[in-house]
């Protein structure tokens, strides 16, 4: 793997901080060298066989370094710097490339994750915007920083990449690490008052093994869930499809959240899961208006398409401009250029 994919293209706005002289005195000089050099390689660890189990477990791992950290109270972070790990495929060797990488280094990686996503689908990665917005802050919080780095690591050293990493969404789909991250890192009268205890996925996997059957899914039907969470009916509905032969991809999802944390892991998780272009994910309170939010939400989408085309247009016609203008540069002889 390049060394350089992913890096910073600027310089860091954090300089590195200098060891502490008593710590320089107390090592000789060659061993203090080799101590640099040192590279961390991802941890052998103990994998629940259950998926489920698996992502409790990672979850746990993940609000302990959070927390002993001191990161804070905002846990959009914490969330988010997982979502971004869990979008990643896991090629050999992308492990240990990201535990090498530098506090200051992760909002670099998690914003070109984000980016090459929001290429794809813009409207998904809008709706998850609050797990990455924080990523683009040119001034980043040191201590904050530090506790990012602790939970990627965390977060790999547990086996994250192995559980959401897998190139066939069908392993991809057989836990939902966000869930227990989030309803863990939320206070516990937060949680109350919105009702936030997501259902278990053996009942979601039974709910769906009694509802769905051939004859449930006709091809174009749509599966909607007003008070979606992090998803957790649509990932039991997406397996029960694929254990039938049929294809998620073939349907069309609408997950409504009136907490835009729980809509932004749903948004997520539809990109983990591989719901498909017919996936709809909005954040709007379902009891409020007769379509549950859903015209809102699919015009957000349009809207967010929309501004991707544009985006994107604009672009290839910067890049057309400046190749044209270096075809002329190296046409040009040399006086016309001086006296252009
Ligand atoms: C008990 S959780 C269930 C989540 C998910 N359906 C599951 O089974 O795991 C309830 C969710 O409903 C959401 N919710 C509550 N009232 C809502 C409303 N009026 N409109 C949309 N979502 C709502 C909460 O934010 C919360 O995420």
């Amino acid at each position: 793997m390049s060394d350089d994919l992913f890096l910073p293209r600027a310089e860091p706005t954090i300089a590195e901080r200098p060891a502490p002289a008593w710590a320089k005195k107390s090592l000789p000089k060659s061993k203090a060298a080799v101590r640099t050099k040192t590279k961390v390689s991802a941890r052998k660890y103990f994998a629940p066989n259950d998926p489920h189990e698996h992502a409790h477990k990672i979850a746990e791992g993940v609000i302990d370094a959070w927390h002993q950290n001191f990161g804070g109270t905002s846990i959009d972070i914490p969330i988010g710097t997982v979502a971004a790990l869990a979008l990643l495929r896991n090629p050999p060797g992308l492990a240990d490339w990201i535990l090498n990488l530098q506090p200051h280094q992760l909002p670099q990686l998690f914003k070109e994750i984000y980016l090459g996503y929001w290429v794809k689908r813009p409207d998904l990665i809008n709706r998850a915007m609050r797990l990455h917005d924080w990523a683009w802050n040119p001034d980043p919080d040191t201590q904050q920083l530090r506790a990012v780095h602790a939970v990627a690591h965390r977060a790999i050293n547990t086996g994250l990449l192995d559980l959401t990493g897998h190139n066939d969404p069908y392993m991809r789909s057989e836990s939902d690490v966000l869930s227990p991250l989030l309803t863990g890192l939320r206070h516990k009268s937060d949680k109350k008052w919105r009702g936030e205890y997501h259902t278990p996925p053996c009942v979601t996997d039974l709910l769906a093994e009694m509802l769905v059957d051939k004859d449930f899914a006709g091809q174009g039907k749509a599966i909607r869930e007003p008070a979606v969470g992090s998803g957790a009916m649509l990932r039991s509905v997406a397996q029960r499809l694929r254990d039938l032969g049929l294809n998620p991809h073939d349907y069309h999802w609408y997950g409504n959240d009136v907490d835009s944390l729980s809509a932004a892991c749903a948004a997520v998780n539809a990109i983990i899961w591989d719901l498909g272009p017919g996936t709809l994910i909005g954040c709007a309170d379902s009891l409020a208006t007769e379509d549950g939010g859903y015209a809102k939400t699919r015009a957000e989408a349009q809207d967010a398409f929309k501004w991707r085309d544009d985006a994107m247009g604009t672009a290839t016609t910067i890049a057309a401009h400046r190749r044209a203008f270096r075809l002329v540069d190296q046409l040009m002889p040399d006086k016309e250029k001086a006296s252009a």
